[in-house]
Protein backbone atom coordinates (compact mmCIF):
# COMPACT_ATOMS: atom_id res chain seq x y z
CA UNK A 1 0.00 0.00 0.00
CA UNK A 2 1.56 3.33 -1.20
CA UNK A 3 1.41 5.89 1.65
CA UNK A 4 0.55 9.54 0.63
CA UNK A 5 2.55 12.49 1.38
CA UNK A 6 0.93 14.76 3.70
CA UNK A 7 0.58 17.56 -0.17
CA UNK A 8 -1.45 15.12 -2.06
CA UNK A 9 -4.67 14.82 0.84
CA UNK A 10 -6.67 17.48 -0.40
CA UNK A 11 -8.96 19.92 1.97
CA UNK A 12 -11.03 21.47 0.02
CA UNK A 13 -10.69 24.33 -2.79
CA UNK A 14 -12.99 27.00 -1.99
CA UNK A 15 -12.50 28.67 1.36
CA UNK A 16 -14.95 31.78 2.59
CA UNK A 17 -14.72 34.06 5.48
CA UNK A 18 -16.04 37.50 6.36
CA UNK A 19 -13.15 39.84 6.78
CA UNK A 20 -14.54 41.85 9.56
CA UNK A 21 -13.54 45.43 9.87
CA UNK A 22 -11.82 46.89 13.50
CA UNK A 23 -11.67 49.72 15.61
CA UNK A 24 -8.92 50.97 18.00
CA UNK A 25 -10.92 51.43 21.48
CA UNK A 26 -7.64 52.96 22.32
CA UNK A 27 -4.46 53.87 20.16
CA UNK A 28 -1.14 55.22 21.75
CA UNK A 29 1.95 55.72 19.37
CA UNK A 30 4.86 55.77 21.70
CA UNK A 31 8.78 55.63 20.82
CA UNK A 32 9.81 56.25 17.28
CA UNK A 33 12.19 53.24 16.68
CA UNK A 34 15.39 54.29 14.47
CA UNK A 35 14.13 52.30 11.81
CA UNK A 36 11.33 54.97 11.13
CA UNK A 37 8.82 53.02 12.67
CA UNK A 38 6.91 53.10 16.19
CA UNK A 39 6.03 51.54 18.57
CA UNK A 40 2.32 51.08 19.32
CA UNK A 41 -0.03 50.01 22.40
CA UNK A 42 -3.74 49.44 21.25
CA UNK A 43 -7.02 47.95 22.04
CA UNK A 44 -8.56 46.26 19.23
CA UNK A 45 -12.03 45.34 18.56
CA UNK A 46 -13.65 43.42 15.71
CA UNK A 47 -17.05 45.23 13.72
CA UNK A 48 -19.58 43.17 13.06
CA UNK A 49 -19.03 45.29 9.50
CA UNK A 50 -16.93 43.10 6.87
CA UNK A 51 -15.87 42.09 3.48
CA UNK A 52 -17.02 38.97 1.92
CA UNK A 53 -13.90 37.11 0.72
CA UNK A 54 -13.96 34.04 -0.99
CA UNK A 55 -10.39 32.12 -2.13
CA UNK A 56 -10.17 29.17 -4.25
CA UNK A 57 -7.62 27.15 -5.87
CA UNK A 58 -9.11 24.77 -8.10
CA UNK A 59 -8.43 27.44 -11.04
CA UNK A 60 -5.77 28.28 -13.11
CA UNK A 61 -4.02 31.29 -12.88
CA UNK A 62 -4.21 34.04 -10.17
CA UNK A 63 -6.93 36.92 -9.97
CA UNK A 64 -7.93 39.10 -7.89
CA UNK A 65 -11.59 40.29 -8.25
CA UNK A 66 -12.78 43.06 -6.15
CA UNK A 67 -16.66 44.33 -6.28
CA UNK A 68 -19.44 46.17 -3.77
CA UNK A 69 -20.71 49.08 -2.34
CA UNK A 70 -17.77 50.32 -1.15
CA UNK A 71 -15.36 50.22 -3.79
CA UNK A 72 -14.08 54.55 -4.15
CA UNK A 73 -15.13 55.86 -7.57
CA UNK A 74 -11.11 56.05 -8.35
CA UNK A 75 -11.06 52.24 -7.48
CA UNK A 76 -8.49 50.75 -5.28
CA UNK A 77 -5.18 51.30 -7.16
CA UNK A 78 -2.95 48.39 -8.31
CA UNK A 79 -3.64 44.98 -7.38
CA UNK A 80 0.24 44.10 -6.94
CA UNK A 81 -0.10 46.63 -3.46
CA UNK A 82 -3.86 45.20 -2.55
CA UNK A 83 -3.18 43.10 0.70
CA UNK A 84 -5.30 40.48 -0.24
CA UNK A 85 -2.91 40.27 -3.35
CA UNK A 86 -0.15 40.38 -1.30
CA UNK A 87 -0.93 38.25 1.02
CA UNK A 88 -1.64 35.38 -1.43
CA UNK A 89 1.84 36.24 -2.34
CA UNK A 90 3.59 35.81 0.79
CA UNK A 91 1.70 32.99 1.99
CA UNK A 92 2.30 30.98 -1.69
CA UNK A 93 6.30 31.83 -1.33
CA UNK A 94 6.30 30.58 2.47
CA UNK A 95 4.73 27.50 2.08
CA UNK A 96 5.22 26.21 -1.33
CA UNK A 97 1.60 26.68 -1.97
CA UNK A 98 -0.57 27.33 -4.27
CA UNK A 99 0.55 28.02 -7.20
CA UNK A 100 -3.05 29.50 -8.40
CA UNK A 101 -5.77 31.37 -6.91
CA UNK A 102 -8.69 33.13 -7.27
CA UNK A 103 -9.66 35.58 -5.12
CA UNK A 104 -13.18 37.77 -4.71
CA UNK A 105 -13.26 40.46 -2.37
CA UNK A 106 -16.84 41.96 -1.80
CA UNK A 107 -16.30 45.33 -0.07
CA UNK A 108 -18.60 46.54 2.53
CA UNK A 109 -15.83 48.45 4.73
CA UNK A 110 -15.47 52.05 3.87
CA UNK A 111 -11.93 52.14 2.32
CA UNK A 112 -8.78 54.17 3.66
CA UNK A 113 -11.06 55.24 7.06
CA UNK A 114 -8.73 53.86 9.85
CA UNK A 115 -10.96 50.66 9.95
CA UNK A 116 -8.70 47.88 8.66
CA UNK A 117 -10.88 46.98 5.31
CA UNK A 118 -7.43 46.39 3.41
CA UNK A 119 -5.77 44.57 6.36
CA UNK A 120 -8.50 42.69 6.98
CA UNK A 121 -8.80 41.36 3.46
CA UNK A 122 -5.04 40.19 3.36
CA UNK A 123 -5.33 38.27 6.86
CA UNK A 124 -9.12 36.96 5.64
CA UNK A 125 -6.90 35.47 2.48
CA UNK A 126 -3.87 34.30 4.71
CA UNK A 127 -6.72 32.21 6.94
CA UNK A 128 -8.42 31.39 4.33
CA UNK A 129 -5.23 29.25 2.07
CA UNK A 130 -4.57 28.11 5.80
CA UNK A 131 -7.88 26.19 5.99
CA UNK A 132 -7.29 25.26 2.80
CA UNK A 133 -3.57 24.06 2.64
CA UNK A 134 -2.45 20.55 2.66
CA UNK A 135 0.48 21.22 5.29
CA UNK A 136 -0.97 24.53 7.17
CA UNK A 137 1.87 26.42 8.64
CA UNK A 138 2.11 26.57 12.39
CA UNK A 139 0.72 30.05 13.79
CA UNK A 140 3.46 31.34 14.62
CA UNK A 141 4.93 31.49 10.88
CA UNK A 142 1.17 32.64 9.90
CA UNK A 143 1.52 35.66 12.24
CA UNK A 144 5.28 36.50 11.02
CA UNK A 145 3.88 37.10 7.76
CA UNK A 146 0.63 38.78 8.57
CA UNK A 147 3.31 41.53 10.15
CA UNK A 148 5.11 41.81 7.03
CA UNK A 149 1.94 43.21 5.66
CA UNK A 150 0.90 46.02 8.13
CA UNK A 151 0.22 46.68 11.80
CA UNK A 152 -3.12 45.67 12.24
CA UNK A 153 -2.87 42.42 10.00
CA UNK A 154 -1.74 40.11 13.06
CA UNK A 155 -4.64 40.98 15.04
CA UNK A 156 -7.09 40.65 11.84
CA UNK A 157 -5.23 37.20 11.57
CA UNK A 158 -6.35 35.77 15.15
CA UNK A 159 -9.50 34.38 16.04
CA UNK A 160 -10.12 36.96 18.69
CA UNK A 161 -12.81 40.06 18.75
CA UNK A 162 -11.12 41.76 21.47
CA UNK A 163 -7.25 42.33 21.35
CA UNK A 164 -4.40 44.47 23.57
CA UNK A 165 -1.50 44.38 20.91
CA UNK A 166 1.46 46.43 21.23
CA UNK A 167 5.36 46.72 19.74
CA UNK A 168 4.04 46.74 16.22
CA UNK A 169 0.86 45.48 16.29
CA UNK A 170 2.75 42.17 16.65
CA UNK A 171 2.34 41.41 20.15
CA UNK A 172 -0.80 40.66 21.30
CA UNK A 173 -2.92 39.03 24.21
CA UNK A 174 -6.68 38.34 23.85
CA UNK A 175 -9.11 39.63 26.01
CA UNK A 176 -12.70 38.19 27.12
CA UNK A 177 -15.17 39.75 24.31
CA UNK A 178 -17.49 42.33 25.50
CA UNK A 179 -21.14 42.39 25.08
CA UNK A 180 -22.17 43.35 21.54
CA UNK A 181 -22.95 47.34 21.67
CA UNK A 182 -24.22 49.54 18.93
CA UNK A 183 -21.88 51.79 16.91
CA UNK A 184 -22.46 54.40 14.47
CA UNK A 185 -19.78 55.20 11.83
CA UNK A 186 -18.91 58.75 10.47
CA UNK A 187 -16.87 57.85 7.06
CA UNK A 188 -15.26 61.01 5.22
CA UNK A 189 -14.99 61.06 1.74
CA UNK A 190 -11.38 61.66 2.27
CA UNK A 191 -9.03 59.32 3.57
CA UNK A 192 -5.97 59.52 5.53
CA UNK A 193 -2.40 58.19 4.50
CA UNK A 194 -0.95 56.50 7.59
CA UNK A 195 2.71 57.41 7.18
CA UNK A 196 1.37 61.06 6.83
CA UNK A 197 -0.29 60.75 10.19
CA UNK A 198 2.75 59.10 11.96
CA UNK A 199 4.57 62.30 10.31
CA UNK A 200 2.32 64.61 12.17
CA UNK A 201 2.73 63.19 15.20
CA UNK A 202 6.72 63.09 14.87
CA UNK A 203 6.51 66.71 13.71
CA UNK A 204 4.40 67.62 17.11
CA UNK A 205 6.49 65.64 19.60
CA UNK A 206 9.56 66.99 20.92
CA UNK A 207 10.55 63.69 22.63
CA UNK A 208 9.07 60.44 22.48
CA UNK A 209 5.90 60.16 24.11
CA UNK A 210 6.43 57.33 26.73
CA UNK A 211 4.96 58.47 29.61
CA UNK A 212 5.20 55.31 32.24
CA UNK A 213 1.99 53.42 32.74
CA UNK A 214 0.96 50.59 34.43
CA UNK A 215 -2.50 48.91 32.92
CA UNK A 216 -4.82 46.31 34.74
CA UNK A 217 -6.32 43.66 33.13
CA UNK A 218 -9.41 44.62 34.43
CA UNK A 219 -9.13 48.15 33.23
CA UNK A 220 -11.01 45.91 29.71
CA UNK A 221 -13.07 43.51 31.42
CA UNK A 222 -16.33 46.50 31.40
CA UNK A 223 -17.69 49.28 28.19
CA UNK A 224 -17.46 51.80 31.58
CA UNK A 225 -13.43 50.85 31.80
CA UNK A 226 -12.57 50.77 28.49
CA UNK A 227 -14.40 54.07 28.17
CA UNK A 228 -12.65 55.57 30.54
CA UNK A 229 -9.16 54.22 28.61
CA UNK A 230 -10.46 55.43 24.89
CA UNK A 231 -7.97 58.13 23.35
CA UNK A 232 -6.58 57.57 20.10
CA UNK A 233 -3.37 59.84 19.95
CA UNK A 234 -3.87 60.24 16.24
CA UNK A 235 -7.19 62.24 16.89
CA UNK A 236 -5.63 65.82 17.92
CA UNK A 237 -3.42 65.81 14.53
CA UNK A 238 -5.67 64.41 12.43
CA UNK A 239 -8.45 66.76 13.74
CA UNK A 240 -6.04 69.79 13.07
CA UNK A 241 -5.55 68.82 9.33
CA UNK A 242 -8.74 67.74 8.95
CA UNK A 243 -11.64 70.36 10.34
CA UNK A 244 -14.36 68.01 8.94
CA UNK A 245 -13.05 65.49 11.73
CA UNK A 246 -12.74 68.02 14.39
CA UNK A 247 -16.38 68.59 14.29
CA UNK A 248 -17.60 65.13 13.93
CA UNK A 249 -15.78 64.50 17.17
CA UNK A 250 -17.21 67.61 18.75
CA UNK A 251 -20.65 66.33 17.71
CA UNK A 252 -20.45 63.10 18.42
CA UNK A 253 -18.94 63.62 22.04
CA UNK A 254 -21.90 65.83 22.73
CA UNK A 255 -24.28 63.20 21.51
CA UNK A 256 -22.27 60.89 24.16
CA UNK A 257 -22.33 63.59 27.03
CA UNK A 258 -26.12 62.23 27.32
CA UNK A 259 -25.34 58.88 27.73
CA UNK A 260 -22.86 57.86 30.52
CA UNK A 261 -22.04 54.80 28.98
CA UNK A 262 -21.45 55.92 25.14
CA UNK A 263 -17.88 57.55 23.66
CA UNK A 264 -16.59 58.19 20.84
CA UNK A 265 -13.27 58.65 19.13
CA UNK A 266 -11.26 58.33 15.83
CA UNK A 267 -10.68 54.95 14.44
CA UNK A 268 -6.68 54.09 13.64
CA UNK A 269 -4.83 57.15 11.67
CA UNK A 270 -8.54 58.19 10.60
CA UNK A 271 -10.38 59.19 8.85
CA UNK A 272 -13.74 57.58 10.23
CA UNK A 273 -14.73 58.50 13.78
CA UNK A 274 -16.70 55.88 15.48
CA UNK A 275 -19.44 56.49 18.22
CA UNK A 276 -19.86 53.69 20.31
CA UNK A 277 -23.28 53.51 22.05
CA UNK A 278 -25.16 51.74 25.39
CA UNK A 279 -26.56 48.49 24.23
CA UNK A 280 -30.14 50.23 24.29
CA UNK A 281 -29.15 53.03 22.11
CA UNK A 282 -31.59 53.49 19.58
CA UNK A 283 -29.79 52.43 16.29
CA UNK A 284 -30.67 53.05 12.86
CA UNK A 285 -28.70 56.34 11.85
CA UNK A 286 -27.53 54.91 8.26
CA UNK A 287 -27.05 56.44 4.92
CA UNK A 288 -25.71 60.04 3.41
CA UNK A 289 -26.15 62.82 5.53
CA UNK A 290 -24.56 65.82 7.34
CA UNK A 291 -23.22 65.99 10.46
CA UNK A 292 -23.48 69.56 11.56
CA UNK A 293 -22.61 70.71 8.37
CA UNK A 294 -19.98 67.99 7.09
CA UNK A 295 -20.36 65.67 4.43
CA UNK A 296 -20.44 62.40 5.76
CA UNK A 297 -21.76 58.72 5.40
CA UNK A 298 -23.16 56.64 8.66
CA UNK A 299 -22.65 53.29 8.88
CA UNK A 300 -24.43 51.37 11.77
CA UNK A 301 -22.68 48.51 12.73
CA UNK A 302 -22.33 46.43 16.42
CA UNK A 303 -18.78 45.17 17.83
CA UNK A 304 -18.86 41.80 17.38
CA UNK A 305 -18.67 39.25 20.50
CA UNK A 306 -17.21 36.73 18.27
CA UNK A 307 -14.90 36.51 15.16
CA UNK A 308 -16.01 34.87 11.87
CA UNK A 309 -14.66 31.54 11.31
CA UNK A 310 -13.68 29.98 7.99
CA UNK A 311 -15.75 27.83 5.85
CA UNK A 312 -14.27 25.13 3.37
CA UNK A 313 -15.76 23.46 0.54
CA UNK A 314 -15.56 21.55 -2.23
O1 LIG B 1 1.41 48.97 9.06
P1 LIG B 1 0.86 49.83 7.99
O2 LIG B 1 1.04 49.26 6.61
O3 LIG B 1 -0.50 50.34 8.25
O4 LIG B 1 1.83 51.12 8.03
C1 LIG B 1 1.85 52.13 7.06
C2 LIG B 1 2.98 53.08 7.38
O5 LIG B 1 2.75 53.73 8.66
C3 LIG B 1 4.35 52.45 7.55
O6 LIG B 1 5.01 52.33 6.30
C4 LIG B 1 5.07 53.46 8.45
O7 LIG B 1 5.48 54.60 7.71
C5 LIG B 1 3.96 53.90 9.38
N1 LIG B 1 3.95 53.07 10.61
C6 LIG B 1 4.77 53.40 11.67
N2 LIG B 1 4.74 52.64 12.81
C7 LIG B 1 3.89 51.60 12.93
C8 LIG B 1 3.02 51.25 11.88
C9 LIG B 1 3.07 52.02 10.72
O8 LIG B 1 5.53 54.37 11.59
N3 LIG B 1 3.89 50.88 14.05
Amino acid sequence: MSRRSPRETPRGVTARTVAQAKLNLFLHVLAREASGYHQLETLFCRLELGDEVTVRTDLRGRSLDCSGEAIPVGGLGPVERNLAWRAALAFSDAAGWPNDWAIDVTKRIPVGGGLGGGSADGAAVLRCLNALAPVPLPSERLLALAAGLGADVPYLTVDHPLVLAWGRGERMIALPPLPARPVTLVCFPFGVATPDAYGWIDAERASPATAPAARHLDDFTTWQRVSAHARNDFEKVVARHHPEVARAVGTLRRDASTDPAAFALLTGSGSTVALVSAASADHDRAGDGRLDGVASRLVSTRTATAVVGVEVSG
